[in-house]
């Protein structure tokens, strides 16, 4: 890989900005100073900037405790996007591995390996996605059985799949759904005749929501819950 790309993609500065880094000749590589951007370096090379060893890392994989008021895409004219929380190089170069809407608080997850995303994304997969979800009026008795069953949605021509459905208390309940259809949760309780007040989603797949996070905290994905997805 050229040198100049290796900086931009470790330090997340442009092209003009590396080529001024080299030109500073701030930059080491194998211990001598190099101030050539199409000098090829490789994952032997020992690259140094201000004397600090630069590591091109591989993919990232985050859980966000996204808070309210911010949207899982770019920016729109009422929200900021979800991505102004993270303090990371390269943001241009991560998505959303399914959304929340500005509203929805909890666990949201962003990476940049798209084949990963894909798996959590992709109906094919039916990945698990538990929400805690508060009602404005009581759950009635029958609700597990037609969430068991799946409910017909406006402009759907399928019914949703069978999901299931946690009673908490009169009001919250505990739903996990295996498909992501646009705001099914609030969407399927409408159906009902209900209102969702309050959404929060506690997990997708076998990643749940570490509880030390506060709202709009974040931390990288241990390997075990990288590797959760593809079981
Ligand atoms: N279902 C919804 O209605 N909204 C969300 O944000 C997630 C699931």
């Amino acid at each position: 890989m050229r040198l100049d790309k290796f900086l931009c993609d470790v330090l997340g500065v442009t092209r003009k900005e590396a080529t001024q880094l080299l030109k500073s000749g701030e930059v080491e590589v194998d211990g001598a100073v190099v101030k050539k951007g199409a000098t090829q370096v490789n994952d032997q090379s020992e690259v140094l900037w201000q004397e600090r060893e630069l590591i091109l890392s591989g993919p990232k994989y985050i859980m966000l405790n996204k808070p309210e008021g911010f949207v899982c895409s770019h920016a729109d004219d009422f929200n900021q996007t979800a991505f102004v929380l993270l303090d990371e190089p390269n943001i241009k170069d991560l998505h959303f591995a399914g959304r929340l809407d500005a509203d929805t608080t909890g666990l949201v997850l962003i990476t940049d390996d798209g084949q990963w995303s894909h798996r959590i994304t992709s109906p094919k997969h039916k990945c698990d996605k538990t929400y805690r979800v508060w009602l404005a009026d009581p759950i009635q008795a029958d609700y597990a059985e037609q969430f068991a069953a799946g409910i017909e949605l406006r402009s759907e021509r399928d019914k949703t799949l069978p999901a299931e459905l946690e009673v908490v208390d009169e009001t919250q309940v505990l739903l996990t759904i295996h498909e992501g259809k646009y705001h099914q949760v609030k969407r399927m309780f409408a159906a009902l005749g209900n209102k969702v007040v309050g959404l929060h989603r506690e997990s997708v797949g076998a990643i749940v929501l570490d509880d030390t996070l506060e709202p709009g905290e974040y931390r990288f994905l241990t390997e075990e819950e990288v590797a959760s997805v593809w079981a």
